[in-house]
């Protein structure tokens, strides 16, 4: 079978082709079109997908929509119409967006593609995460737990799955929670108080949250309260989330926390409005931590189980699900590398083969490089229209000229293969540098990511050494496969892995496979050869504000723009011309 799964709408749209049951080719649309977060309907993913595999849309069996978009405007309705008339503004939007597009969206699939429309399916918001998050990871029973902002109504659910030995799937959602009580919402205002953008900032709450001592606990708790039937609830006079729609913390939220921050005002750990911000942000962090430690643990008692699925953006804070490893009971995490709505497109396509039309389940492929392939002449051709020269490179004698590279101090940005479904770089768009120097992630801050101090940058390491340098519970391995875990780095280690040691010692480490990306792998071999550390700093190949660079042209823009020294396309190098210039000087002079 042939099933084009699609998200859309809300927050960074994508599409995934599956056929036979396997994933193709899955790209979020921010990756082609060049806008970051891109929400449209994802014409240009879909297009690729579908040329990716050959296929016309009349080959399609099934095109699976990843939202219920006519249940999710009753709740937007009925949520605006209780306020109304203080929500009158977010009403006008919403009517606006769910008129103008989103209740349409059969409509949309079927003129824009031309698939007649019982051809069009739909699944539920939450099922397509957790179809994400079970059916695409490589175990047969685990307990399913997802949670994210909110979809059509439900905001967490918890559930089983199951991969029988006759080929069949289930997925039970036992419980799930509704909007306005949602742990994303909860911490997505949090990040708006403290000045970041929703749906954007939250990781940046996280990486604030290190800074801070989390002595607002108490304060927070105030908030959402756990109910008697182990759930949770939201006080919602601290919060606004019919009234505006750019933010969602009420009066008495600023009467109990103070007033917010400004986004255009820098933070500044050594002033008192700074440390305030940053122990608010430890405390919310601390308490959702707490929750999910808590409901994991009486789902792990519950069911019995050994190993967890964690799906929705929530899934996306990594220090909460390291805690959720060592705190809840579960022995293994499975977070897919796309948790968040990205990822529903393929959670959507899997949902319907395996559910909806009982297709046989075959295993996933346990990586996430399913987009776009670097082609390597085209930087070679780029680089030489602009007079600069290009290396081919052999591959043991190239990857040890590179590690030289890195060890001397210099950067490079690192496509490779296939670019990576979700928002971390896992191997094959990176920007690679040596993780030694504090001073290094200060100029990859300054010339490079803009971005703010308190975000750390990420190391990457083989697996056969992680336990040298990272201190990892059971389990940690295979949550860092796609740096879905924040871990300690052994203190030993963290004076020489300063540039990727967080303030409070910790780390999100990817650990990689053998067969995960081993160019990248043989790098960081050469780089440890040479060294003696072999771990790299690790962070995503774009610009602050940029999506993610997806083929050659972006990546040769990119390291025009930005202090990138060396580009490298699969077997193809290039530097920055600013040795040659160097020699020439020397010689006029
Ligand atoms: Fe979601």
């Amino acid at each position: 079978m042939r099933i084009l799964g699609i998200s859309a709408h809300y927050h960074d749209s994508a599409a995934a082709l599956l056929v036979d049951g396997l994933p193709v080719a899955a790209v979020q649309e921010e990756r082609l079109s060049r806008r970051k977060n891109d929400a449209a309907f994802p014409l240009a993913a879909i297009e690729w997908c579908l040329e990716q595999a050959g296929l016309d849309p009349d080959d399609l069996d099934c095109v699976v929509f990843y939202e219920r978009p006519g249940l999710k405007f009753d709740r937007i309705l009925t949520t605006l119409l209780r306020s109304f008339p203080h929500s009158r503004r977010a009403y006008a939007k919403a009517m606006k967006n769910m008129l103008g597009e989103k209740l349409w969206v059969k409509g949309i699939i079927s003129s824009q593609l031309g698939v007649p429309s019982r051809k069009i399916l739909f699944t539920e918001h939450h099922q397509s995460h957790a179809a994400a998050a079970f059916i695409a990871a490589p175990c047969e029973r685990a307990a399913i737990l997802t949670a994210d902002g909110v979809g059509e109504w439900a905001t967490l659910t918890v559930g089983e799955g199951m991969k029988r030995s006759d080929g069949s799937v289930a997925i039970k959602l036992l419980r799930e929670l509704r909007f306005p009580h949602s742990l994303g919402l909860f911490y997505s205002t949090f990040t708006a108080y403290l000045g970041f953008a929703i749906n954007e900032g939250e990781y940046k709450v996280m990486g604030l949250a290190a800074y801070g001592m989390p002595n607002r606990v108490d304060d927070v708790r105030k908030l959402i309260s756990r109910t008697e039937d182990r759930a949770f609830a939201l006080d919602l006079s601290y919060f606004d989330f019919h009234g505006s729609v750019e933010s969602s913390y009420s009066r008495r939220f600023t009467e109990l926390f103070g007033p917010p921050r400004s986004p255009y005002e820098p933070i500044d750990l050594g002033t008192f409005e700074g440390r305030r911000f940053a122990d608010i942000a430890a405390s919310a962090q601390r308490v959702l931590e707490d929750i999910l430690v808590d409901l994991a643990g009486d789902l792990q008692r519950e069911t019995g189980l050994t190993d967890l699925c964690l799906g929705g953006g929530v899934a996306l804070n990594g220090v909460a699900n390291a805690r959720v490893l060592r705190e809840s009971g579960f022995d293994r995490i499975f977070v897919p590398p796309a948790p968040g709505d990205a990822g529903c497109a393929l959670g959507a396509a899997l949902y319907a083969d395996r559910l909806h039309f009982g297709q046989p389940h075959r295993a996933v492929p346990d990586h996430p490089f399913w987009g776009p392939k670097v082609d390597p002449s085209k930087l070679a051709r780029l680089a030489g229209e602009d007079g600069l020269s290009n290396e081919v490179m052999e591959d043991d004698h190239g990857l040890d000229m590179l590690a030289g590279e890195l060890a001397d101090g210099r950067i490079i940005g690192w496509m490779d293969g296939a670019l990576e479904f979700g928002p971390r770089a896992l191997g094959n768009r990176s920007i690679l540098a040596a993780p030694h120097d504090a001073a290094m992630r200060d100029r990859l801050n300054r010339d490079i990511k803009y971005r703010e101090e308190f975000r750390p940058f990420a190391p990457v390491v083989a697996r056969e050494n992680a336990d040298r340098f990272f201190i990892l519970p059971p389990g940690g391995e295979r949550l860092a496969r796609f740096m879905s875990g924040v871990f300690p780095i052994r203190p030993e280690w963290r004076e020489r892995l300063a540039a990727v040691t967080h303030v409070d010692g910790t780390a999100r480490v990817q650990i990689l496979d053998e067969e995960m990306a081993p160019r990248l792998r043989n790098l960081i071999e050469a780089y440890g050869r040479r060294t003696g550390v072999p771990v790299l700093l690790n962070t995503s190949f774009n610009l602050a504000g940029e999506p993610i660079v997806n083929g050659a042209a972006e990546g040769y823009s990119t390291f025009r723009r930005s202090g990138i020294d060396i580009l490298v396309a699969a077997n193809i190098c290039v530097r920055k011309r600013h040795r040659a210039h160097q020699v020439q000087l020397e010689d006029v002079a």
